[in-house]
């Protein structure tokens, strides 16, 4: 699909500290330092109880919307699980917003980190200077991955989509680091593109980020944050209603 106005495509500026991608215009890490594969698992996988969910699926499709795709990790974790999980004509549509997405080598490098990701990473790597050069949308293996790339503001991207999702993942950096994206339009455009039981996680607990999220409908927990991380939220949709 050609985007007709896409916007302008500010690429991500990578700086490597210790072998470990670093955005230094937001002062964050792309992903734990302690390890970012198990960060993703724990944070945004069982965060949002997608092996049980996936197990048991009895829709035969499934979409995820995600905040900052940044290396793909958390993209590529999903679908080695969704492969591992669901029958074989089930779909996975990956929606994720990327303001500033890396560019090819930064992308590579950064994915040869996890050699065991790699049967995963070569097919999207073959197709993703499309997905930052005005191809939205790309499927892979077989139709069973549809992965959708808008490049721009997680807010006014979110803001021009009516897809339903049934699980978020709420990423981007640290909200104080990055606090233009995590605003409570974001958290709204989320409660509209949400059913009744649609989760969410994040790595995050701040307490602004709760409060907003909790305002905008969501059922909001804290638990054991990942690494060096003391907290983090996950939950659900209840509703525009709901003032817990
Ligand atoms: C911590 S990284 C995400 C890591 C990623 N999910 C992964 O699996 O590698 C945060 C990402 O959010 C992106 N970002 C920052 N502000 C944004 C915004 N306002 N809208 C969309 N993306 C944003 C950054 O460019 C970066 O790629």
């Amino acid at each position: 699909m050609r985007v007709p106005n896409k916007p302008k495509n500010d690429v991500a500026k990578v700086e490597w500290r210790n072998r470990q991608p670093y955005a230094s215009a937001f002062d964050d890490v792309y992903f734990s330092t302690d390890n970012g594969l198990l960060e993703t698992d724990y944070v945004f996988l069982q965060g949002n109880h997608l092996q049980s969910r996936w197990q048991n699926l009895t829709a035969k499709n499934f979409t995820i919307a995600e905040t900052g795709f940044g290396t793909g990790l958390n993209f590529l974790c999903a679908v080695k699980l969704w492969l591992e999980t669901t029958p074989q004509d089930a779909a996975l549509h990956f929606i994720s917003v990327e303001k500033y997405p890396l560019n090819l080598p930064d992308i590579t490098a950064a994915l040869t980190m996890w050699p065991q990701l790699q049967g995963f990473s070569e097919p999207l790597l073959a197709q993703y200077v499309q997905l930052i050069s005005g191809v939205e949308t790309i499927t892979l293996f077989n139709n069973r991955i549809r992965l959708t790339i808008l490049i721009g503001d997680a807010t006014e991207r979110l803001s021009q989509i009516e897809n339903k999702i049934d699980a978020w993942f709420l990423d981007g950096f640290a909200p104080v680091k990055n606090p233009d994206m995590w605003q409570a339009v974001l958290f709204e455009e989320m409660a509209r593109l949400s059913y009744p039981t649609t989760t969410f996680s994040t790595f995050t607990s701040a307490g602004e980020v709760r409060r907003a999220l909790i305002k905008a409908g969501f059922l909001v927990s804290k638990q054991t944050g990942f690494g060096k991380k003391r907290e983090m939220l996950i939950g659900y949709f209840v509703g525009n209603t709901h003032d817990a």
